[in-house]
């Protein structure tokens, strides 16, 4: 099948790549340039793409063009500026990208004719936050306190309602997830990219927020239950949705006890430090997904334990750093996780 991926050089949309590349696809991407050292350089997944397209969401006659020339059958729609930190520096970019880039991609997919599933990625920072010790289910409310929670918050809003007022004529739904982590991110101030690029360089990590909670699940996992949700529009159910992707409730845990068991996985030398007393813009302190939806109504979940997920990640970091090829050691990571995918479906 045609799949289209918008920020495909991303730390999302590279491992995107390369699990539909090894699931036999073709696929094509619609990004921005590569962050030096990427997962998408150092995987050579440009090589793996049909259409390896530069081009700025913002730009609609562009994309309209460029979702044209690929005619793709499946569109996941990932291309943002998500970082949290970065809204605040660059609001009005933030919302640029993130509310008119999705506008434009709705508008490009709708006009392109031909699309059967288009899956537009958000994020748990778009409920409404209250500070519940529970998981935010998909009817509540939605807000944010921070520019990008709000850009995604009103990227959703408007999914929802180009869904309703158009009729669905592309079936569409929403994914929302929380912290994925994995190897390859090289996104700036994320916990785990500091944490590794810390303890690699042998100095204690700064960690901002030890006390915050939040949902942890591998990129790996969270990709599965993007493309369950594909499979699900492909199969006439979940048009219209929007579904929390998200791990179960065991892997919830702060930020201060992840960089622990990063640090113990890391092995000699590696240590992190409180810097919650630094000088930093607000950030939530408790945020959980409630996954029950995606359970109950796709027969889908995570198949890997919080341990595991930080294994995988730390075994990542470490195989590259030791100089293995960043592409064999990804596509056998894939290959793990579909593995046991697949068997759980089974059961
Ligand atoms: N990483 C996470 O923990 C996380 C959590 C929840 C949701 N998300 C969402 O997942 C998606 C991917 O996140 P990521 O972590 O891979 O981010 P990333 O920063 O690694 O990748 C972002 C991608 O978007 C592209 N992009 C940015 N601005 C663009 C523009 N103006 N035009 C075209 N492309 C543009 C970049 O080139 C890149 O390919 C985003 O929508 C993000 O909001 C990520």
């Amino acid at each position: 099948m045609r799949f289209l991926v918008t920020g495909h050089t991303g730390f999302k949309g590279a491992w995107l790549a390369l699990v539909l590349h090894h699931r036999g696809h073709e696929v094509s991407g619609l990004s921005l340039d590569p962050a030096p050292g990427s997962l998408y350089e150092r995987a050579r997944v440009g090589e793996l793409v049909a259409a390896d397209l530069r081009v700025d969401v913002r730009d609609a006659g562009a994309v309209r063009d460029a979702v044209a020339a690929v005619a793709p059958e499946v569109v996941l729609h990932l291309a943002a500026q998500p970082l949290v930190r970065e809204s605040y520096r660059d609001p009005r970019g933030t919302v640029e990208t993130n509310v008119m880039g999705t506008f434009n991609v709705l508008d490009a997919v709708q006009r392109a004719g031909g699309v059967r599933a288009h899956l537009v990625v958000t994020t748990d920072k778009v409920y409404r936050n209250v500070g519940q010790m529970w998981g935010y289910r998909e009817p509540d409310p939605l807000g944010g306190h921070d520019p990008y929670s709000a850009s995604k918050a009103a990227a959703d809003l408007l999914t929802q309602s180009w869904i309703a007022s158009t009729a669905s004529v592309v079936p569409t739904a929403i994914a929302r997830a929380g912290n994925v982590v994995g190897g390859g991110d090289v996104s700036p101030e994320r916990l785990m990219v500091d944490l590794l690029a810390a303890f690699s360089a042998g100095t204690p990590a700064a960690v901002r927020s030890p006390g915050a909670v939040r949902p942890w699940q591998h990129v790996l996992d969270c990709l599965d239950g993007y493309l369950e949700l594909v499979d699900a529009l492909l199969d006439g159910r979940a048009a219209g949705a929007a579904f929390n992707v998200g791990p179960p409730a065991s892997s919830c845990l702060t930020v201060g006890e992840v960089a622990t068991q990063v640090a113990q996985r890391w092995g000699t030398g590696a240590s992190w430090r409180d810097d919650s007393h630094g000088s930093h813009p607000p950030e939530a302190g408790l945020l959980t997904l409630d996954p029950r939806k995606a359970e109950v109504e796709l027969d889908w979940r995570s198949v890997l334990s919080l341990e595991e997920t930080l294994d995988l990640t730390v075994d990542f970091a470490r195989r590259v750093e030791a100089g293995e090829d960043a592409r064999e050691v990804a596509l056998a990571q894939v290959a793990v996780v579909a593995d046991r995918a697949a068997t759980r479906r089974d059961r």
